[in-house]
């Protein structure tokens, strides 16, 4: 087993930067669908909606970067194309929302998809001793899991 300069498991790393890479990817795709829905929604729910969509996109921004930062601290560069991100696509595509239901679902139908990724970066970065990486999953889980819990009470939906 070799070593980098971090002090983790070289190859172990690289596998964690792809990982990374796929959630960086999709939370591109879930930061599109934020501000699609934010500029496309309509009805009665409009200004409350519209705002909240706007935090939700800041926070998901913040993350993007992040995320990034920890793939070329792991020594890897993070997918930065379009064309990449599409092709790492699990996370839903909204196209033409403006309903307020079906936002508030594809917000949680992106989040389901997300923590997948995340519950298994979590697992390979506590294999790798990647406390960093670790650390980072664990609260991105926690606060995505909260807003799933939000949206779903939302819907009038249980978790
Ligand atoms: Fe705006």
């Amino acid at each position: 087993m070799t070593l980098n300069s971090i002090g983790l498991d070289t190859k172990k790393t690289k596998d964690l930067a792809d990982e990374l890479n796929q959630l960086l990817a999709n939370f591109q795709l879930y930061y599109q669908n934020l501000r699609g829905i934010h500029w496309n929604i309509k009805g009665r729910m409009f200004f409350d909606l519209h705002e909240k969509f706007e935090e939700l996109y800041t926070d998901a921004n913040l993350k993007v970067d992040e995320i990034a930062e920890r793939i070329l601290t792991l020594g890897a560069t993070p997918l930065h194309t379009f064309e990449d991100y599409t092709k790492a696509a699990r996370v839903p595509v909204g196209k033409n929302i403006s309903k307020d239901e079906k936002a508030v679902e594809l917000i949680v139908n992106s989040l389901s998809e997300l923590l997948k990724i995340e519950r298994s970066i979590l697992e390979a970065s506590d294999e790798a001793n990647d406390e960093g990486t670790n650390s980072m999953m664990s609260d991105f889980i926690t606060q995505q899991e909260k807003t799933v819990w939000m949206m779903k009470a939302w819907l009038g939906e249980t978790v």
